[in-house]
């Protein structure tokens, strides 16, 4: 094979690696319990200590700190992104996911790793029979992974959201239609 490549590792692609990323060491996976205290260190750099005070940490209070959702990208054993996926209900329908946070570390920013993370947490989603995908963030952002702004009213949270920042994206065909009310952690 061209480059010497090692044929093993060529033919691991999937949702638990990337081996895209391999050359620079770089190994996107599910987020472990022992990989929570650096996930709680990299919020706490990334957010600062605002951070508890927003609706969506409502949302997430008392669901499990993991879902099979959640990724990181890790380097070398250093966490460099991670991104949290909570499994929710909406009104009476479920399983929904919301995303968030999503936290990529300060010296990497803007090198493709919060892209990576949302692409396979998406398609992990759409593969695994989860509805629709809701998130409060920046439309500019998000937008290219296909979420767009939830018609008002859809979706009610737990505390204060600006409507305009609530986008979803529907995972599997229909779900869209057939959710709505409030959002809350499973
Ligand atoms: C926002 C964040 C998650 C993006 O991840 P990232 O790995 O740095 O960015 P990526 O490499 O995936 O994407 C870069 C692209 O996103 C754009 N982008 C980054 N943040 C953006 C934002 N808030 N709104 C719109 N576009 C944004 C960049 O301009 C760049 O655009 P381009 O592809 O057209 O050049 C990351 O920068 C971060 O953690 N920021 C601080 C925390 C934060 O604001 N989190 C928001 C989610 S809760």
């Amino acid at each position: 094979m061209a480059h010497g490549a090692n044929t093993t590792a060529a033919h691991s692609f999937g949702l638990d690696t990337v081996d895209e990323a391999a050359p620079s060491g770089v190994e996107n996976r599910p987020v472990t319990a022992g990989d929570l205290p650096a996930v709680s260190a990299l919020h706490a750099r990334v957010f600062g200590p605002g951070r508890f005070a927003r609706t969506a940490y409502r949302v997430r209070e008392g669901t499990p700190l993991i879902s099979p959702y959640c990724r990181g990208a890790f380097r070398r054993g250093e966490l460099l992104a991670a991104l949290r996926m909570t499994v929710v209900a909406i009104g009476e329908s479920s399983p929904h996911l919301m995303l968030g946070p999503l936290a990529v570390a300060p010296e990497v920013q803007g090198q493709g790793f919060g892209q990576a993370l949302v692409t396979e947490a998406v398609a992990a989603a759409r593969s695994s029979g989860i509805g629709v995908i809701i998130l409060v963030g920046d439309m500019p952002y998000y937008g290219r992974f296909g979420f767009t702004p939830a018609p008002r009213g859809q979706f009610q949270f737990p505390g204060p959201v600006n409507p305009a920042r609530i986008l979803a994206l529907e995972a599997t065909p229909g779900a869209m239609a057939a959710s709505s009310g409030l959002v809350r952690g499973l």
